[in-house]
């Protein structure tokens, strides 16, 4: 497996590739790789020839230093994990080798971020936009791998390669989830044991909500439910629960709905112990 540390030699590298007819893959990640980012690397393996992971713990998308320093890291398990699933390129940039001067040149986003992860993480998604702008310019024309349990992460990065016409296609890929329903996320490391035990409802709640929810019916009463649900479980499991949002809005644009409509997700963002979660399903499927 290639390892690279430059974005230029990245570029060079998958210009050999694209030279030899290769179509080529890109999972950008944070590392502290799980099942999650093993599905998007199968998926690239499935549809690309040649498939590169990024692993960059990015620190322009964190709106709060202690959560950037105590983001799980672990470089070389993750490396030995991906050659392990026979990919071909590991992408490991320092932070100088991506942002030579971040303070002064980053993408600024406005609309869809002005909800959910924008609205409680300030400058959350200019982080995001500007370090997924820099690492489509270091891979060149790709398909890139998305998981949808980010769901507005996803969202905005369509947006991006659509108004800067990156030269890239978007895959975004189920979220994987263990069997009690919790969502993969490098952060469930960080779980207590009683955050561990509680933070299940989110996706117990979900199945409910689902279950009451009717084309044309009103959201608040269901998401009162689920609020309930979700809040009795952490104080059963003993855990402290802060929930930033628990809403039903348009799978398009984000917007609070209140009327239960053919796009609807539920989307939530909840700490557990100080750990923040996030997940989201479609009402209807
Ligand atoms: O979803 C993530 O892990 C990050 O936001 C990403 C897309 C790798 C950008 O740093």
């Amino acid at each position: 497996m290639l390892r690279v540390n430059d974005p230029l030699e990245l570029f060079a590298r998958t210009e050999e590739f694209r030279g030899r007819g290769a179509r080529v893959g890109l999972v950008p990640t944070m590392g502290a790789l799980h099942e999650g980012h093993f599905k998007l690397v199968e998926e690239a393996k499935r549809l690309c020839d040649v498939v590169c992971v990024s692993i960059f713990v990015n620190p322009l998308q964190f709106n709060n230093i202690t959560d950037f320093d105590r983001y799980p890291r672990d470089v070389e398990a993750d490396a030995a994990a991906l050659e392990a699933i026979g990919v071909d390129a590991v992408f490991l940039p320092r932070v100088e080798d991506i942002h030579p001067s971040p303070v002064n040149m980053h993408i600024s986003t406005a609309g869809i971020v002005e909800r959910q992860e924008g609205a409680h993480r300030p400058g959350h998604f200019d982080g995001v936009a500007t370090v997924v702008s820099k690492l489509f310019i270091a891979a060149g024309r790709a398909s890139v791998f998305f998981g949808e349990k980010d769901y507005q992460q996803t969202r905005v990065i369509a947006d991006l390669i659509r108004e800067f016409h990156f030269p890239v296609e978007m895959v975004v890929v189920p979220t994987v989830r263990e069997v009690d329903g919790l969502a993969l996320s490098s952060r469930n490391r960080l779980l207590t044991s009683a955050a561990r035990k509680a933070a299940p409802a989110m996706y117990r709640a979900f199945r409910t909500g689902r279950s009451r929810a009717v084309p044309g019916s009103a959201t608040a009463p269901v998401i009162d439910g689920m609020r309930g649900a979700i809040e009795s479980a952490a104080r059963e499991a003993g855990a402290e629960l802060a929930i930033d949002y628990l809403e039903a809005a348009s799978g398009v644009d984000l917007r609070p709905v209140e009327r239960f409509e053919a796009d609807t997700r539920f989307f939530i963002a909840a700490s557990y112990d100080g750990v923040r979660l996030i997940d989201n399903v479609a009402v209807f499927e």
